[in-house]
Parts: structure tokens; C-alpha cells; sequence
């Protein structure tokens, strides 16, 4: 061990199913999971349904107003209520034979079944949603404390910004084939800015890249190269949530698993006016730097797997972000720090 260093995840934590199941149950079915914009659920009957580590969940706004989750799993023999993605629905009925549930996830009819039994014992099975600031979160864990009380230090950090009246813009995403730790390693970051992104680069002092601890989460700053004031926060919350906020605009950017070797960000841009001139500016600006990350990323993935690597070190200067997040890796298998 070099000292003030500390060592890396060993590389198979990158790629062993084993790894990845017990991540699937110890984090993501732990933790509070950014899952939607509200106003993508605005109208009664709207949905959002997606795959998050293999969990298969959605969001529903009921005809009460209030906001309801389940896992997108029937009860019968396992069909899906709703496709993948955002959509309206007038009820909830299962595409496989059509059983019928309530908003609520009670369960109305067994379509033709053949006979009586207790709709009570078949309702959907419900996960916890809750929201801040415009933005819808979900807790697959019904002991978790509630979301604001988790996040509290870091929702702190958006104190000042505006970020209800943010109006979602484009919500993209991006298929990696790299472990959703590859690419949030690489996210917890400054170091690599000079080596791969030559135009954030020119913006930003790299070099006076600084990064500050806080309770699961991270908050990152450079100056820019102008003298110009950089009046945003660059935030990463553990495990998978990074969100940028500025005066006028906001990006969410999510690490959704997809499986041990593959994980989707989803790429959320939100802008104070949509009238705003820089949209385009910005949006491919954000999309040049992923695909700058994505070609390391994914090779890094391969050089994880190659066989020739088990572990390395982390710098105490640029990389204790990292060294947080994987304590924290750690600590959700178990292991003592
Ligand atoms: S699986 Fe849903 S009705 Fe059969
Ligand atoms: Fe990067």
C-alpha cells in the first residue's frame, strides 16, 4: 500500500454475477432511487415504467392525484401491467389475460378465472415513492427513512436554485457496455478531465479541480479558465443519482444497472425558459462528453475483465470520491471498511 492512498474495488466486483445480484438486493432494493420527473406524471392515468437493476417497477398517478408504485409484475403469473417507458392508461390491466387492479394495486377482477378465491391476497406488490422538488424517487425498501430525511445534506446543497421550476427539456439515455461502478467511478473524477475532455478542459481549471465529502455524497467544483463565476454545483449522490444545478438550467444523470457488465445512464435536462437559447448548445455539449466517457469506459470494462488486473490505487489528492463510493460499495456487501 502506498501511503494516504487506498485500494480499489478488486476488479471482478466489476463483472461477477454473484457481485451484481447482491448489489441488485443490498443497494438498489435499499436505497431511494431517482425514477422520474413529476411532470412526465402529471394527468391521471399517467406512467412511468422501467428495468432498474432488474427490478421492473413503475410509477402511476392515480385518479385521486396521488402518486402510487408497484413492481410492473401481475400477480397471476408474473405479465406486465404497462410497457417500458412513459405512457397514459385508463386502468391497470395485464397485457398476458387481462386480470384488472385498482389504482390502489387491489386487484378488481381475474378476467374468466373459473372460480371464486381472495382478490385481498393478489393485490400488486407496492414500493414507496416520494418526491422533492418536482423530481419522483422510489424506495423498494419499506423500513427506509423517508426521502427527505436520507437525502437531507445533500438536497441542502440545491437550497438556493430553483429547481421546481426547472422544465424538463429532453430525458435521454445512454446504453454502456460497462458495470454502473465503472462508469460512476469514472464520474467521481477530475483527474482524467485534461486526458479526455479537451473542450471541458479549455473551460475549467482542471488543475484546480476540487471535490468535498459530505454524507453519501460528493459535491464538485473547478473555476472556470475565463475568471467568469461558476454559479452551479455539481453534486453526486450515492449510489447512482449525479445532478448539476445552475441558475437557469439543471441536469439529472442517473446510473441505472442493467447487468454485470452493462448499465444505462439516463440523461435528464431540465432549463429554467424553454425559450432558452442555449438548449442546443448545452445538450450537445453534455452528449460530446459522454461519448468521450463512454469510449474510455467501456474499455476500461475490458481491461477489468481481461484477467491481467486485480486491483489498483486511488489518489488521495484526486480520487477520494472515489475511495467514498467504494467504501460504501463495501459496506453495503457487509464488509467492515
Ligand atoms: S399474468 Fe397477468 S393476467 Fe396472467
Ligand atoms: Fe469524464
Amino acid at each position: 500500500m502506498v501511503d494516504g492512498s487506498s485500494r480499489t474495488l478488486p476488479a471482478a466486483s466489476y463483472f461477477d454475477a454473484a457481485v451484481y445480484d447482491r448489489e441488485r438486493r443490498s443497494i438498489f432494493a435499499a436505497e431511494w432511487l431517482w425514477f422520474a420527473c413529476e411532470s412526465e406524471l402529471e394527468t391521471p392515468g399517467s406512467y412511468v415504467a422501467r428495468e432498474y437493476a432488474g427490478w421492473r417497477l413503475m410509477v402511476v398517478r392515480a385518479p385521486d392525484g396521488q402518486l402510487r408504485g408497484f413492481h410492473n409484475v401481475c400477480r397471476h403469473r408474473a405479465g406486465p401491467l404497462v410497457d417500458d417507458g412513459a405512457g397514459s392508461c385508463a386502468n391497470l390491466v395485464c397485457r398476458y389475460h387481462g386480470w384488472s387492479y385498482a389504482f390502489d394495486g387491489q386487484l378488481r377482477s381475474a378476467r374468466d378465472f373459473g372460480v371464486e378465491f381472495d382478490h385481498d391476497e393478489y393485490a400488486l406488490l407496492g414500493i414507496r415513492v416520494e418526491m422533492w422538488r418536482g423530481q419522483v424517487f422510489v424506495n423498494l425498501d419499506a423500513g427506509a427513512p423517508s426521502l427527505l430525511e436520507d437525502l437531507r445534506d445533500f438536497f441542502e446543497e440545491a437550497a438556493g436554485f430553483s429547481v421546481e421550476s426547472m422544465q424538463l427539456v429532453r430525458l435521454a439515455h445512454h446504453d454502456l457496455a460497462c458495470n454502473w461502478k465503472t462508469y460512476a467511478d469514472n464520474y467521481l473524477e477530475g483527474y482524467h478531465i485534461p486526458m479526455m475532455h479537451p473542450m471541458l478542459n479549455r473551460m475549467y481549471d482542471a488543475k484546480r479541480y476540487d471535490v468535498v465529502l459530505g454524507d453519501r455524497y460528493c459535491r464538485h467544483s473547478a473555476p472556470a479558465r475565463n475568471g467568469g463565476d461558476v454559479n452551479g454545483r455539481w453534486l453526486y449522490r450515492w449510489p447512482n443519482l449525479a445532478l448539476n444545478i445552475y441558475g437557469d438550467s439543471m441536469n439529472v444523470e442517473v446510473i441505472v444497472p442493467t447487468g454485470p457488465r452493462t448499465c444505462r445512464v439516463l440523461y435528464v435536462h431540465l432549463f429554467l425558459s424553454l425559450d432558452d437559447p442555449d438548449i442546443d448548445q448545452v445538450i450537445r455539449f453534455s452528449d460530446e462528453v459522454m461519448e468521450e466517457d463512454r469510449a474510455m469506459v467501456e474499455v476500461v470494462q475490458r481491461n477489468l475483465e481481461c484477467g491481467a488486473y486485480t486491483d489498483g490505487l486511488l489518489s488521495p489528492k484526486h480520487e477520494h470520491a472515489v475511495a467514498q463510493f467504494q467504501d460504501l460499495v463495501r459496506r453495503s456487501s457487509g464488509e467492515t471498511i
